[in-house]
């Protein structure tokens, strides 16, 4: 497994908890104007949200986020505002996931372990939770724990009670140990 490659970090060792490299401030725009998506700004994202993903990058609050709320809230769209913000971060859904899974690239899970953040996406979006979507799901949670500080964003639709129902008792604990915010209003595709 490509895991086994990566160095091994001491799980005592927390100084990978603030290891998250945030390129600028979101408020300050100019610096970000370059790199940015045009058509999203990261002031559009709530500022509790903000602020629990910087007391995430400063090392405050307990790594993973595990972001979730129902369709349309704005969930992709604030994961997406973080990508833009962070130096190192590595964007994947879950049918992703899960043909790499099948697809057995060691070269792409080896990344997924080194980069200093992974955003995971549609966490549970399928109808029915198969062996592959949960060896998944706890592959790229144990990679991340491993060797990365457990510094990941997962994003669903359920709350973490339904996670672990879904999922069971190991993978509920790998998504949900940390810290959780749920995104609410209404649905912007409605609007
Ligand atoms: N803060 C925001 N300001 C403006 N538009 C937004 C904001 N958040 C989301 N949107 C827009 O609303 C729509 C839905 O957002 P998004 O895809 O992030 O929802 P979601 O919570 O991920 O939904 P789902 O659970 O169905 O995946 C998108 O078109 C997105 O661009
Ligand atoms: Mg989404």
């Amino acid at each position: 497994m490509a895991a086994e490659k990566l160095p091994i970090v001491d799980p005592a060792d927390t100084s990978r908890r603030g290891f998250c490299q945030v390129l600028a401030h979101p408020h300050c725009y100019s610096h970000l104007r370059l790199q940015m998506h045009h058509t999203r700004r990261p002031q559009q994202v709530e500022d509790s949200l903000w602020l629990v993903f910087y007391g995430l990058t400063a090392g405050k609050r307990r790594w993973p986020l595990y972001l979730w709320g129902d369709t349309g809230r704005g969930k992709t769209f604030a994961g997406l505002c973080f990508k833009d913000v962070l130096s190192n971060c590595a964007w994947t859904d879950l049918d992703r996931l899960c043909e790499m899974l099948c697809r057995r690239d060691v070269d792409w899970w080896r990344h997924m372990g080194e980069v200093d953040c992974m955003i995971v996406d549609e966490i549970g979006g399928r109808d029915e939770i198969s062996s592959v979507d949960a060896d998944a799901v706890k592959k790229i949670a144990d990679l991340r724990e491993r060797y990365a500080g457990g510094v990941a964003v997962y994003i669903g639709n359920h709350a973490p009670d339904r996670i672990k129902e879904l999922y069971g008792v190991r993978i509920h604990s790998r998504l949900c140990c940390g810290t959780q915010y749920e995104v609410t209003g209404a649905d912007r595709r409605m609007a």
